[in-house]
């Protein structure tokens, strides 16, 4: 059974937002901060790849009046991506590591809260409802083939099209 785009990615940003506060509690031990950011770096490298592959194109090429909407969330998508890229290649311990971290929650944050607020309301009044669902059934599909790493191929070709597109 299909599902809905929007739902999909919403689902995304609750797995995302709940290890966002699992790592700012207080009791959260510097070794589980570790595997929180490793999570939370493979939810993102994929979230992003779908929605950069997918969402945001169709989205444009079907609802042309959200462009800049969309420039916008690659640009946000782009710093997110070079914050990732810098975490992934440290340890929980280093002297920067949590301060990078909360940078990244703050920007993802951000990020979530403007496509759940604003985004997603405007393409739902935009599309209907089977779109919507084609599109969901697209976004599962690119999510079999996402990258899990920042580090793979198809994780770095987004980076890097983000500043040479
Ligand atoms: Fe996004
Ligand atoms: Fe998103």
């Amino acid at each position: 059974m299909s599902q809905d785009a929007i739902v999909i990615l919403r689902e995304d940003h609750k797995e995302v937002r709940a290890l966002f506060r699992e790592f700012e509690k207080s009791t959260t031990t510097e070794s589980r901060k570790g595997t929180i950011v490793s999570k939370v770096i493979e939810l993102l490298t994929v979230h992003t790849y779908i929605e950069n592959e997918v969402m945001y194109p169709e989205v444009r090429r079907l609802l042309p009046d959200l462009e800049d909407d969309v420039l916008e969330s690659y640009e946000e998508h782009h710093v997110a991506d070079v914050l990732v890229m810098e975490l992934a290649a440290m340890k929980p311990s280093d002297e920067r590591f949590t301060a990078k971290t909360t940078v990244l929650i703050e920007n993802v944050r951000h990020h979530m809260d403007e496509e759940e607020d604003d985004w997603f309301p405007k393409v739902r009044e935009g599309l209907g409802r089977t779109q919507l669902r084609e599109l969901g059934a697209q976004l599962l599909e690119a999510k079999k083939r996402a990258p899990r790493s920042p580090a793979q191929p198809s994780a770095l070709k987004k980076a890097v099209d983000a500043v040479v597109s």
